[in-house]
């Protein structure tokens, strides 16, 4: 137990602060909702939430101040009332953009709860922060399947095996250009229009998801060699898919075409699709179809490009003087 809250810097004084990372997905986004394997990386976009305890609860983010308010703050509302916690107030600062497939939500959920668990010294491991967020997830939303908080809560690249079990990979080391549709993305919407196209052809879904969950498998080891041109290649292939499953859309495919055309290795949808956003794994030598020319080719085409790498850190928290 005690190596899972290493992450944590403990100084004195007022207010507790937790941050946690968003995510791209590699290979494996819906058909992890139906089991499958998935592989996710953590990124170096975080989500903010500092904590301290207060006369009345309340909310504040970019969306507002409230109190628990189910229709403006439901993450940070579930959040609080999962928990026997006294009055808190609560603000969230957050570099990832929101509805985009990048995981704002779980790094939303589990930088609050991070923040709630040190604060209030409630004793919860990695493990169980995890867990808890994904119950948090769950509630909100219906639908969710564990990448999100488990790769917010513990950093790094992971192959998540849904029910079985998160193991860490070797970190994608290549830079990471996101392309931002600026449109938002409903996951729950998403999820829905495929459990739709899953019951009405399930033979067919079944094998698409079969292979999604092939591209995985073959993907763990080239990231472990670091090849990144058939990692690129095995995305491309995953793109295809998530066009064939309906959560494509033809801006989604305009970023990703002129991705793959500025020399990425590979480029896809990352998370639930319609909307939201493209990953592109690009060579860090900032030479010819580094991460320079697919950003301009992103915004070029009308996305906003967005120049990350992956990161090892999860959830991180400190106490600090206000
Ligand atoms: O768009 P995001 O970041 O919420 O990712 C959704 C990924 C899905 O596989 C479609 C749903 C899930 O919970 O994994």
């Amino acid at each position: 137990m005690a190596e899972e809250t290493s992450g944590y810097e403990n100084e004195a004084n007022m207010t507790t602060t937790c941050s946690a990372p968003g995510k791209i997905y590699l290979f494996g986004e819906h058909a992890v909702v139906y089991g499958k394997r998935a592989i996710a990386s953590a990124i170096n976009l975080r989500t903010t939430a500092t904590v301290a305890e207060s006369d009345r609860t309340t909310i504040s983010s970019l969306l507002g101040t409230t109190g628990i308010d189910y229709a403006v703050h439901p993450y940070i509302s579930r959040c609080i009332e999962s928990l026997n916690i006294p009055a808190v107030s609560i603000k969230i600062d957050s570099e990832i953009p929101v509805g985009s497939g990048l995981g704002s939500s779980a790094a939303a959920v589990i930088a609050t709860l991070g923040a709630l668990n040190f604060e209030f010294d409630l004793g919860m491991t990695h493990t169980a922060l995890a867990q808890a967020g994904h119950a948090i997830e769950q509630d909100v939303q219906g639908t969710a399947s564990p990448t999100d908080t488990a790769v917010s809560t513990m950093g790094g690249t992971m192959l998540i095996t849904p029910g079985v079990s998160a193991s860490r990979l070797r970190l994608i080391e290549c830079s990471i250009v996101i392309g931002d549709t600026e449109e938002f993305s409903s996951t729950k919407e998403l999820v829905g229009n495929v459990r739709i196209l899953h019951e009405s052809y399930p033979g067919v879904m079944d094998s698409i998801f079969d292979t999604i969950d092939h591209l995985s498998e073959i993907g763990v080891p080239l990231i472990e060699r670091r090849d990144y041109r058939s990692v690129g290649e095995l995305m491309n292939i995953d793109h295809g898919l998530l066009d064939a499953i309906g959560v494509g859309s033809a801006k989604l495919s305009r970023l990703v075409y002129a991705a793959r055309d500025a020399g990425a290795y590979g480029a896809k949808i990352t998370g639930a699709g319609g909307g939201g956003c493209i990953v592109a794994l690009v060579s860090g030598s900032g030479v010819g179809g580094g991460a320079d020319a697919v950003a301009s080719a992103i915004n070029d085409a009308g996305g906003r490009a967005i120049r990350t790498k992956a990161s090892e850190d999860g959830v991180r928290v400190r106490k600090q003087v206000i």
